[in-house]
Protein backbone atom coordinates (compact mmCIF):
# COMPACT_ATOMS: atom_id res chain seq x y z
CA UNK A 1 0.00 0.00 0.00
CA UNK A 2 1.02 3.12 -0.77
CA UNK A 3 1.19 6.19 1.62
CA UNK A 4 0.54 8.64 -1.76
CA UNK A 5 -2.41 6.21 -2.86
CA UNK A 6 -3.69 4.14 -0.36
CA UNK A 7 -6.63 2.89 -2.35
CA UNK A 8 -6.86 2.82 -5.97
CA UNK A 9 -9.02 5.19 -7.79
CA UNK A 10 -9.29 4.30 -11.58
CA UNK A 11 -9.09 6.80 -13.41
CA UNK A 12 -11.67 8.24 -15.77
CA UNK A 13 -10.48 11.58 -16.06
CA UNK A 14 -8.71 12.91 -19.60
CA UNK A 15 -5.08 12.41 -18.46
CA UNK A 16 -3.74 11.27 -16.75
CA UNK A 17 -5.24 8.32 -17.21
CA UNK A 18 -5.48 4.54 -15.77
CA UNK A 19 -1.83 3.16 -16.72
CA UNK A 20 -2.10 -0.54 -16.15
CA UNK A 21 0.26 -2.49 -13.72
CA UNK A 22 2.31 -4.15 -16.20
CA UNK A 23 3.05 -0.73 -17.54
CA UNK A 24 3.88 0.36 -14.17
CA UNK A 25 6.54 -2.41 -13.83
CA UNK A 26 7.97 -1.86 -16.82
CA UNK A 27 9.25 1.14 -15.51
CA UNK A 28 11.35 -0.60 -12.85
CA UNK A 29 14.18 -2.32 -15.27
CA UNK A 30 17.22 -1.71 -13.65
CA UNK A 31 18.81 1.89 -15.35
CA UNK A 32 21.06 1.94 -18.31
CA UNK A 33 23.12 5.18 -19.45
CA UNK A 34 21.66 7.43 -22.34
CA UNK A 35 25.04 7.26 -24.28
CA UNK A 36 25.33 3.98 -24.16
CA UNK A 37 24.96 0.85 -27.17
CA UNK A 38 22.01 -0.36 -25.17
CA UNK A 39 20.48 2.66 -25.36
CA UNK A 40 20.06 3.23 -28.79
CA UNK A 41 19.01 -0.03 -29.34
CA UNK A 42 15.54 1.20 -27.29
CA UNK A 43 15.56 4.44 -29.05
CA UNK A 44 15.74 2.59 -32.28
CA UNK A 45 13.18 -0.02 -30.97
CA UNK A 46 10.28 2.49 -30.01
CA UNK A 47 11.62 4.94 -33.05
CA UNK A 48 9.90 2.02 -35.64
CA UNK A 49 6.74 1.62 -33.81
CA UNK A 50 6.22 5.41 -33.07
CA UNK A 51 6.51 5.76 -37.05
CA UNK A 52 3.76 2.73 -37.41
CA UNK A 53 1.51 4.27 -34.53
CA UNK A 54 1.76 8.01 -35.97
CA UNK A 55 1.58 6.63 -39.87
CA UNK A 56 4.18 8.64 -40.96
CA UNK A 57 8.00 7.78 -42.22
CA UNK A 58 9.09 10.69 -40.87
CA UNK A 59 11.19 10.76 -37.55
CA UNK A 60 9.38 10.91 -34.34
CA UNK A 61 11.21 12.73 -31.75
CA UNK A 62 11.41 11.71 -27.74
CA UNK A 63 10.94 15.02 -25.86
CA UNK A 64 11.37 14.77 -22.13
CA UNK A 65 8.63 17.22 -21.42
CA UNK A 66 4.94 17.21 -21.64
CA UNK A 67 2.88 17.45 -24.84
CA UNK A 68 3.53 21.96 -23.55
CA UNK A 69 6.92 21.31 -24.46
CA UNK A 70 6.40 20.50 -28.06
CA UNK A 71 3.77 23.49 -28.32
CA UNK A 72 7.04 25.65 -27.39
CA UNK A 73 9.21 23.66 -29.72
CA UNK A 74 6.84 23.82 -32.72
CA UNK A 75 5.48 27.60 -32.44
CA UNK A 76 9.64 28.61 -31.66
CA UNK A 77 10.77 26.96 -34.63
CA UNK A 78 8.60 27.01 -37.33
CA UNK A 79 7.37 31.26 -37.42
CA UNK A 80 10.45 33.72 -38.89
CA UNK A 81 10.41 36.93 -37.56
CA UNK A 82 8.84 39.24 -40.06
CA UNK A 83 5.94 36.31 -40.23
CA UNK A 84 2.49 34.84 -38.85
CA UNK A 85 1.51 32.05 -36.97
CA UNK A 86 -2.49 31.37 -37.05
CA UNK A 87 -3.89 29.57 -34.55
CA UNK A 88 -7.29 27.85 -34.24
CA UNK A 89 -9.02 27.81 -31.03
CA UNK A 90 -12.16 26.58 -29.92
CA UNK A 91 -11.31 25.71 -25.98
CA UNK A 92 -8.77 26.02 -23.12
CA UNK A 93 -5.89 24.05 -25.21
CA UNK A 94 -6.10 25.76 -28.37
CA UNK A 95 -5.78 28.67 -26.67
CA UNK A 96 -3.27 27.79 -24.57
CA UNK A 97 -1.22 27.30 -27.65
CA UNK A 98 -1.91 30.41 -29.03
CA UNK A 99 -0.43 31.91 -25.85
CA UNK A 100 2.47 29.91 -26.09
CA UNK A 101 3.38 31.53 -29.41
CA UNK A 102 2.59 34.99 -28.21
CA UNK A 103 4.58 34.76 -25.12
CA UNK A 104 7.78 33.35 -27.52
CA UNK A 105 7.07 36.71 -29.50
CA UNK A 106 5.14 35.64 -32.38
CA UNK A 107 2.76 37.92 -34.03
CA UNK A 108 -0.29 35.23 -33.56
CA UNK A 109 -3.87 35.03 -35.60
CA UNK A 110 -7.10 33.51 -34.47
CA UNK A 111 -9.62 31.70 -36.15
CA UNK A 112 -11.19 30.92 -32.72
CA UNK A 113 -14.81 30.09 -32.02
CA UNK A 114 -17.83 28.72 -29.10
CA UNK A 115 -17.09 26.51 -26.70
CA UNK A 116 -18.58 23.41 -27.85
CA UNK A 117 -17.92 24.10 -31.17
CA UNK A 118 -15.71 22.98 -34.00
CA UNK A 119 -13.73 24.84 -36.04
CA UNK A 120 -15.12 24.28 -39.93
CA UNK A 121 -12.66 23.76 -42.78
CA UNK A 122 -14.52 26.81 -44.74
CA UNK A 123 -13.12 29.30 -41.85
CA UNK A 124 -9.58 27.68 -42.53
CA UNK A 125 -10.19 28.23 -46.31
CA UNK A 126 -11.00 31.58 -45.65
CA UNK A 127 -8.59 32.56 -43.12
CA UNK A 128 -5.66 31.15 -45.77
CA UNK A 129 -6.89 33.21 -48.48
CA UNK A 130 -6.75 37.06 -46.53
CA UNK A 131 -3.74 36.19 -45.11
CA UNK A 132 -0.12 34.28 -45.62
CA UNK A 133 1.41 32.78 -42.91
CA UNK A 134 4.34 30.72 -42.19
CA UNK A 135 2.46 28.13 -40.25
CA UNK A 136 -0.99 26.71 -38.99
CA UNK A 137 -1.60 25.28 -35.71
CA UNK A 138 -4.72 23.42 -34.56
CA UNK A 139 -5.73 20.62 -31.63
CA UNK A 140 -7.22 17.68 -33.19
CA UNK A 141 -9.04 16.85 -30.03
CA UNK A 142 -9.92 19.66 -27.64
CA UNK A 143 -9.92 18.42 -24.54
CA UNK A 144 -11.70 20.99 -22.69
CA UNK A 145 -14.95 21.01 -24.97
CA UNK A 146 -14.96 16.73 -26.08
CA UNK A 147 -14.89 18.41 -29.32
CA UNK A 148 -12.97 16.36 -32.34
CA UNK A 149 -11.91 18.76 -35.40
CA UNK A 150 -11.81 17.77 -38.67
CA UNK A 151 -8.34 17.75 -39.21
CA UNK A 152 -8.40 15.68 -42.34
CA UNK A 153 -10.33 18.67 -44.10
CA UNK A 154 -8.16 21.01 -42.99
CA UNK A 155 -5.09 18.91 -44.26
CA UNK A 156 -7.03 18.89 -47.96
CA UNK A 157 -7.15 22.79 -47.70
CA UNK A 158 -3.49 22.78 -46.53
CA UNK A 159 -2.23 20.96 -50.06
CA UNK A 160 -3.00 24.60 -51.20
CA UNK A 161 -0.24 25.96 -49.35
CA UNK A 162 2.67 24.25 -49.09
CA UNK A 163 4.82 27.27 -47.94
CA UNK A 164 2.62 27.07 -44.76
CA UNK A 165 3.70 24.90 -42.19
CA UNK A 166 0.82 22.28 -40.30
CA UNK A 167 1.00 21.80 -36.91
CA UNK A 168 -1.23 19.57 -35.36
CA UNK A 169 -2.32 18.96 -31.39
CA UNK A 170 -3.45 15.20 -31.26
CA UNK A 171 -2.30 15.09 -27.30
CA UNK A 172 -5.56 13.78 -26.35
CA UNK A 173 -6.16 11.36 -29.28
CA UNK A 174 -3.08 9.65 -30.56
CA UNK A 175 -3.53 6.13 -30.09
CA UNK A 176 -7.36 6.42 -29.61
CA UNK A 177 -8.55 6.98 -33.62
CA UNK A 178 -6.20 7.12 -36.73
CA UNK A 179 -4.33 9.96 -36.99
CA UNK A 180 -2.70 9.75 -41.16
CA UNK A 181 0.33 12.17 -40.41
CA UNK A 182 1.77 11.38 -43.64
CA UNK A 183 -1.28 11.51 -45.74
CA UNK A 184 -2.75 14.56 -44.09
CA UNK A 185 0.88 16.30 -44.67
CA UNK A 186 1.17 17.21 -40.79
CA UNK A 187 4.53 18.63 -40.52
CA UNK A 188 4.66 18.73 -36.66
CA UNK A 189 2.18 16.48 -35.00
CA UNK A 190 2.52 16.51 -31.26
CA UNK A 191 1.43 14.46 -28.07
CA UNK A 192 1.87 13.83 -24.70
CA UNK A 193 2.30 10.04 -22.97
CA UNK A 194 -0.55 10.80 -20.35
CA UNK A 195 -3.62 10.35 -22.58
CA UNK A 196 -4.70 7.36 -25.16
CA UNK A 197 -1.17 6.36 -25.04
CA UNK A 198 -1.78 5.17 -21.70
CA UNK A 199 1.74 5.93 -20.19
CA UNK A 200 2.24 7.88 -16.52
CA UNK A 201 3.27 11.53 -17.40
CA UNK A 202 6.53 12.61 -18.50
CA UNK A 203 7.62 12.19 -22.01
CA UNK A 204 5.98 13.65 -25.73
CA UNK A 205 6.26 12.68 -29.17
CA UNK A 206 6.94 15.02 -32.00
CA UNK A 207 5.96 13.57 -35.81
CA UNK A 208 8.38 16.27 -37.13
CA UNK A 209 8.43 16.71 -41.26
CA UNK A 210 12.00 17.97 -43.08
CA UNK A 211 10.33 21.12 -44.04
CA UNK A 212 10.22 21.88 -40.76
CA UNK A 213 13.85 21.18 -40.39
CA UNK A 214 14.68 23.44 -43.55
CA UNK A 215 12.11 26.46 -42.00
CA UNK A 216 14.23 26.24 -38.95
CA UNK A 217 17.27 26.74 -40.05
CA UNK A 218 15.82 30.31 -40.90
CA UNK A 219 14.61 31.12 -37.79
CA UNK A 220 16.71 33.07 -35.08
CA UNK A 221 16.02 32.38 -31.40
CA UNK A 222 14.71 28.81 -31.54
CA UNK A 223 15.78 28.08 -28.26
CA UNK A 224 17.98 25.69 -26.59
CA UNK A 225 16.30 22.93 -24.88
CA UNK A 226 13.39 22.74 -28.06
CA UNK A 227 15.60 23.13 -30.98
CA UNK A 228 14.59 20.95 -33.66
CA UNK A 229 17.59 21.15 -34.98
CA UNK A 230 19.45 20.09 -32.52
CA UNK A 231 17.10 17.03 -31.55
CA UNK A 232 17.49 15.58 -34.92
CA UNK A 233 21.17 15.48 -34.96
CA UNK A 234 20.97 13.44 -32.09
CA UNK A 235 18.17 11.34 -33.43
CA UNK A 236 19.94 10.60 -36.37
CA UNK A 237 22.15 8.88 -33.35
CA UNK A 238 19.64 7.23 -32.02
CA UNK A 239 20.05 9.75 -29.05
CA UNK A 240 18.74 12.76 -27.75
CA UNK A 241 20.39 16.17 -26.38
CA UNK A 242 19.61 16.01 -23.00
CA UNK A 243 19.46 13.15 -20.55
CA UNK A 244 16.02 11.43 -21.65
CA UNK A 245 13.08 9.56 -19.44
CA UNK A 246 14.73 6.23 -19.59
CA UNK A 247 11.68 4.21 -17.39
CA UNK A 248 9.01 5.93 -18.92
CA UNK A 249 11.08 4.61 -22.55
CA UNK A 250 11.13 1.09 -21.27
CA UNK A 251 7.69 1.30 -20.50
CA UNK A 252 6.89 2.95 -24.08
CA UNK A 253 8.60 -0.01 -25.38
CA UNK A 254 6.31 -2.02 -24.03
CA UNK A 255 3.22 -0.58 -24.77
CA UNK A 256 3.66 -0.06 -28.22
CA UNK A 257 3.79 -3.45 -28.80
CA UNK A 258 0.72 -4.09 -26.91
CA UNK A 259 -1.18 -1.71 -28.92
CA UNK A 260 0.27 -3.04 -31.83
CA UNK A 261 -0.56 -6.57 -30.67
CA UNK A 262 -4.46 -5.20 -30.00
CA UNK A 263 -3.62 -4.09 -33.51
CA UNK A 264 -4.38 -0.12 -34.48
CA UNK A 265 -7.67 0.16 -35.85
CA UNK A 266 -8.92 -2.51 -33.30
CA UNK A 267 -7.53 -0.18 -30.43
CA UNK A 268 -9.81 3.06 -32.40
CA UNK A 269 -12.87 0.84 -32.70
CA UNK A 270 -12.80 -0.11 -28.91
CA UNK A 271 -12.56 3.67 -28.24
CA UNK A 272 -15.33 4.37 -30.67
CA UNK A 273 -17.40 2.09 -29.48
CA UNK A 274 -16.34 3.07 -25.61
CA UNK A 275 -17.43 7.07 -26.81
CA UNK A 276 -20.60 5.94 -28.27
CA UNK A 277 -21.50 3.52 -24.98
CA UNK A 278 -20.87 6.99 -23.16
CA UNK A 279 -23.47 9.02 -25.64
CA UNK A 280 -25.99 6.40 -25.43
CA UNK A 281 -25.87 6.32 -21.25
CA UNK A 282 -25.78 10.40 -21.52
CA UNK A 283 -28.75 10.50 -23.66
CA UNK A 284 -30.69 7.35 -20.96
CA UNK A 285 -29.95 9.51 -18.14
CA UNK A 286 -31.32 12.92 -19.71
CA UNK A 287 -27.77 14.62 -20.56
CA UNK A 288 -27.14 16.29 -23.38
CA UNK A 289 -24.08 16.48 -25.10
CA UNK A 290 -21.60 20.02 -24.84
CA UNK A 291 -20.05 19.52 -27.87
CA UNK A 292 -21.40 20.10 -31.55
CA UNK A 293 -23.40 17.33 -33.18
CA UNK A 294 -20.99 15.37 -35.70
CA UNK A 295 -17.52 16.12 -33.79
CA UNK A 296 -17.92 14.50 -30.29
CA UNK A 297 -14.41 13.50 -29.10
CA UNK A 298 -13.86 9.34 -29.59
CA UNK A 299 -11.86 9.48 -26.00
CA UNK A 300 -13.42 12.15 -23.92
CA UNK A 301 -17.20 12.68 -23.66
CA UNK A 302 -18.27 16.21 -22.60
CA UNK A 303 -21.68 15.57 -20.76
CA UNK A 304 -23.57 19.18 -20.68
CA UNK A 305 -25.54 19.19 -17.30
CA UNK A 306 -28.48 19.81 -17.92
CA UNK A 307 -29.79 17.79 -14.83
CA UNK A 308 -27.94 20.64 -12.68
CA UNK A 309 -26.47 17.82 -10.83
CA UNK A 310 -23.80 18.66 -7.63
CA UNK A 311 -20.83 17.44 -9.87
CA UNK A 312 -18.24 17.37 -6.18
CA UNK A 313 -21.15 15.53 -4.63
CA UNK A 314 -21.13 13.19 -7.77
CA UNK A 315 -17.13 12.64 -8.08
CA UNK A 316 -17.71 11.94 -3.95
CA UNK A 317 -19.71 9.23 -4.45
CA UNK A 318 -17.53 7.54 -7.45
CA UNK A 319 -14.33 7.78 -5.39
CA UNK A 320 -15.92 5.89 -2.42
CA UNK A 321 -16.38 3.11 -4.88
CA UNK A 322 -12.75 3.53 -6.81
CA UNK A 323 -13.67 5.99 -9.33
CA UNK A 324 -13.25 9.34 -10.39
CA UNK A 325 -14.60 11.41 -13.31
CA UNK A 326 -13.86 15.12 -14.47
CA UNK A 327 -15.56 18.20 -13.63
CA UNK A 328 -15.87 20.82 -16.87
CA UNK A 329 -12.69 22.26 -17.52
CA UNK A 330 -12.50 26.03 -16.51
CA UNK A 331 -15.51 27.93 -17.18
CA UNK A 332 -17.23 24.70 -18.12
CA UNK A 333 -17.15 24.28 -13.88
CA UNK A 334 -20.08 22.68 -12.75
CA UNK A 335 -21.70 23.24 -16.49
CA UNK A 336 -20.47 19.78 -17.43
CA UNK A 337 -18.67 16.89 -16.48
CA UNK A 338 -16.31 14.77 -18.67
CA UNK A 339 -15.98 11.33 -19.01
CA UNK A 340 -12.59 9.83 -20.46
CA UNK A 341 -12.75 6.77 -22.28
CA UNK A 342 -9.38 6.15 -24.03
CA UNK A 343 -6.03 4.08 -23.31
CA UNK A 344 -6.23 0.60 -22.33
CA UNK A 345 -10.30 1.62 -20.45
CA UNK A 346 -12.46 -1.29 -21.38
CA UNK A 347 -15.84 -0.87 -22.10
CA UNK A 348 -16.72 -3.02 -18.52
CA UNK A 349 -15.02 -0.71 -17.08
CA UNK A 350 -17.35 2.08 -18.21
CA UNK A 351 -20.11 0.16 -17.95
CA UNK A 352 -19.53 -0.04 -14.10
CA UNK A 353 -18.83 3.99 -14.23
CA UNK A 354 -22.24 4.43 -15.76
CA UNK A 355 -24.16 1.54 -13.21
CA UNK A 356 -22.60 3.77 -9.95
CA UNK A 357 -23.49 7.04 -11.82
CA UNK A 358 -27.15 5.35 -11.84
CA UNK A 359 -27.40 4.67 -8.34
CA UNK A 360 -26.01 8.22 -7.40
CA UNK A 361 -28.35 10.21 -9.80
CA UNK A 362 -31.24 7.43 -8.30
CA UNK A 363 -30.58 8.60 -4.91
CA UNK A 364 -30.97 11.90 -6.05
CA UNK A 365 -34.13 11.15 -7.14
C1 LIG B 1 -5.33 18.94 -26.28
C2 LIG B 1 -4.24 19.18 -25.30
N1 LIG B 1 -3.12 19.79 -25.73
C3 LIG B 1 -2.10 20.03 -24.91
C4 LIG B 1 -2.17 19.71 -23.58
C5 LIG B 1 -1.01 20.01 -22.70
O1 LIG B 1 -0.30 18.82 -22.60
P1 LIG B 1 0.64 18.52 -21.37
O2 LIG B 1 -0.22 18.64 -20.14
O3 LIG B 1 1.10 17.12 -21.66
O4 LIG B 1 1.73 19.52 -21.39
C6 LIG B 1 -3.30 19.07 -23.08
C7 LIG B 1 -3.39 18.70 -21.68
O5 LIG B 1 -4.38 18.21 -21.18
C8 LIG B 1 -4.36 18.80 -23.97
O6 LIG B 1 -5.46 18.20 -23.54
Amino acid sequence: MSPNQPDHVRLFIPGPVEVRREILEAQSEWMIGHRSGEFADLYARIQGKLQQTFYTENPVYIYTSSGSGIWESASRCTVREDAKILHLTCGAFSERWADVSRVNGKDVDLIAVEWGQAIKPDQLEDALKHGQYDAVACVMNETATGVRNPVEEYARIMENYPDTLFLVDVVSIYCGAKVDVDAWGIDVCLTSTQKAFALPPGMAFGAVSPAVLERAKDVKNRGYYFDVLEIDKHHRKNNTPATPPVSLMFAADKQLDDILAEGLEARFARTEHMAQMTRDWAARAGFEMFSEDGYHSPTVSNVANNREIDIAALNKFLRARGMVISNGYGKLKGQAFRIAHMGDTQPADLEALFAAMDDFLQQQG
